[in-house]
């Protein structure tokens, strides 16, 4: 069976001091859920607090991003490893944010999620279409696409450290969610991807998210669909009342 992955993208809110008080409240509240990986990825500058925060918690961390050199001159960028020994497991990967507003293409979404598998990490790839891109009929094309490209050089063996998130850019901190049916179709057109490259059995073993405005109103219908194996969250992961209950959702 696949596993279900709640992850929290905190994107560029809470100070290391507030990522403190928020673990040290939240760890309690979703203490023993453990039919699913609880994860909160970060801003950089927040992970040692939240590594420290966590420990001893069923909460694990994330990153939000990764460069894909060992190291050398990429001013503000991360390495893989700096990551893995700060005592982060997840990263987000080629979010649609940084798509848009960093320069991000399918190539280095690709290099970044290697470098991050390569590591050891657990690389939680973002895909999604825009809604002129839907409107087109061009959902599906898009999002076999965007896997393709992204899980290129991945062996069948490395994807049991690859999470797809599928997050329509339309649904993305927008208050607009996709219908539970339109999240399913997605989130099937990735695994389908998956599937012409893999194989189905693999295919059916590989954790797939749906993103794009998920809360505790939302989860359980969301999570109900046979091929949505999880969450990314945006807003709705920066109150620890809001996140428990998607947790408890998947639960
Ligand atoms: P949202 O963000 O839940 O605020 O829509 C989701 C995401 O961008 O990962």
């Amino acid at each position: 069976m696949r596993k279900t992955v709640i992850a929290g993208n905190w994107k560029m809110n809470m100070t290391p001091a507030e990522t403190k008080a928020f673990i040290t409240e939240l760890a309690p509240m979703v203490a023993g859920l453990d039919k699913c990986d609880i994860v909160l990825c970060v801003p950089a500058i927040d992970i040692p607090a939240a590594v420290e925060a966590a420990k001893g918690t069923n909460i694990k961390i994330g990153a939000e991003n990764v460069h894909f050199k060992e190291s050398g001159a990429y001013t503000g960028e991360i390495s893989a490893k700096m990551l893995v020994e700060a005592g982060v497991d997840y990263v987000v990967v080629g979010h649609s944010e940084r798509r848009q507003y960093f320069g991000e293409t399918d190539q280095t979404v690709n290099l970044r999620t290697l470098a991050a598998v390569n590591a050891g990490l657990t690389a939680i790839v973002c895909v999604g279409e825009t809604l002129e891109q839907r409107n087109l009929g061009y959902t599906e094309t898009l999002l076999k696409y965007q896997t393709k490209m992204a899980l290129t050089g991945i062996t069948k063996d490395q994807l049991k450290n690859i999470v797809v998130a599928y997050e329509p850019v339309w649904a993305i901190g927008t208050g607009v969610t996709a219908t539970a049916d339109q999240a399913d179709e997605g989130n099937g057109f990735v695994r389908a991807a998956i599937a012409e490259v893999y194989g189905a059995d693999v295919a059916e073993t590989v954790t797939v998210q749906y993103g794009g405005s998920m809360n505790d109103g939302n989860a359980a219908e969301l999570l109900s669909k046979v091929n949505v194996d999880g969450g990314l969250i945006g807003g709705a992961s920066l109150k620890t009342d809001k996140f428990t209950a998607i947790v408890k959702a998947a639960n």
